[in-house]
């Protein structure tokens, strides 16, 4: 596990990378990313997540046109709910941007695990990405991941040690 001791050694050490090198992912190594999305907890087990892969240049350019974040990665996840099959819970909540949320999380660790970095991308507007990649009805956009090889001189952003103190997260009730 890219050679850290324990999980919280691994979560600690991520960081959102912004500046990625040409490097393509191993067909393995994205398969294994991939796999810790399927495998994500949706309520109800109604996997509503559906991921496109983002690597012609065509697709590429079209991420482009919807966020500025996009870092020079060679490959873009683009994450959505599927409004058809995502649980509803009895008060309203939507459940699909829970379940793609936790499927990115998992892509997310799986890819630092694997010696990859990544970037949370929301950054964009939902119409822009439904008008440029043509998305059918069911379809929200819930999250962009770029994703790939950090770049040599790659380095965590300023808020990345940025954490509130535990007091203020925490209450033991
Ligand atoms: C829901 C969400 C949305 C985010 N959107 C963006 C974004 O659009 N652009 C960006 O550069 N970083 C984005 N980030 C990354 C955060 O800025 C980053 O996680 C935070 O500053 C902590 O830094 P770290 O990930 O390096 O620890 C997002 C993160 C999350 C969880």
């Amino acid at each position: 596990m890219n050679g850290y001791r324990d999980f919280l050694e691994m979560a600690e050490q991520r960081y959102s990378v912004r500046k990625y090198s040409d490097r393509l992912i191993e067909k393995e190594k994205m398969d294994k990313v991939l796999r810790a999305g399927q495998v994500a907890p949706t309520a109800v087990n109604m996997q509503p997540q559906r991921v496109f892969v983002l690597q012609s240049p065509e697709a590429l350019e079209k991420a482009r046109n919807v966020t500025r974040f996009t870092f020079g990665a060679p490959t873009i996840l683009l994450v959505c709910s599927d409004k058809d099959k995502a649980f509803v819970m009895k008060d309203g909540q939507y459940m699909g941007t829970v379940d793609a949320t936790i499927a990115v999380t998992q892509m997310m660790l799986e890819a630092f695990a694997e010696g990859l970095g990544t970037c949370w991308v929301r950054g964009f507007d939902r119409n822009d990405v439904i008008r440029e990649f043509d998305l059918p009805d069911n379809l929200v956009p819930e999250a962009m991941m770029p994703i790939g090889y950090p770049a040599d001189d790659s380095v965590p952003g300023p808020k990345h040690a940025e954490n509130i103190p535990i007091e203020e997260m925490v209450k033991y009730i």
